[in-house]
């Protein structure tokens, strides 16, 4: 059986308390809710899905450039970073797969300094205010075929 393309899902600071952290914001879905519809619906679409958090920005920037050429695609919600790490969107400008950027706030609705994104013009598509919902969106929209082909997920490089 042919190898399933890779979607690394990857989560910043602070998404390890996800349904404890102002659930008002955030929802009541844990960060294991998320990992284990996420990969429900990447086994519907035939992904495989290398799913990571992290609370320190050197991890993540380590694990954006070992995944930097494997995976095929890229779940990026970099949570506080998003907002303040030219260093995190240097590493994610280097990745050969589309980017699909995910928020589960509506990030444009709330305080001024979350409406500016690091990560959103390397995105192929931002994703902001839909919860869980979001994340499972932005593997659908991984697996279809893109028109601008070489930063689709499925074309070779
Ligand atoms: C978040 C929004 C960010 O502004 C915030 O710092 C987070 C989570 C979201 O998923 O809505 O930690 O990325």
């Amino acid at each position: 059986m042919p190898q399933q393309p890779v979607i690394a899902i990857l989560n910043g600071p602070n998404l390890n308390l996800l349904g404890e952290r102002e659930p008002e914001v955030y929802g009541h879905d844990t960060l294991a809710d998320v990992e284990r519809r996420c990969r429900a619906r990447a086994d519907e679409l035939g992904l495989a899905v290398d799913f990571r958090q992290t609370n320190h920005e050197g991890v993540m920037i380590d694990a954006i450039h070992e995944l930097r050429s494997s995976a095929a695609g890229f779940v990026v919600n970099a949570a506080g970073w998003t907002h303040t790490s030219v260093a995190i969107r240097d590493a994610l400008a280097a990745v050969r797969g589309p980017i699909v950027e995910v928020h589960l706030s509506d990030i444009h609705a709330r305080e001024e300094f979350r409406h500016f994104s690091y990560i959103s013009d390397l995105a192929v598509e931002v994703i902001v205010g839909r919860g869980v919902t979001g994340y499972e969106d932005a593997l659908t929209l991984l697996a279809e075929p893109r028109e601008d082909g070489d930063r689709g997920a499925f074309s070779t490089p």
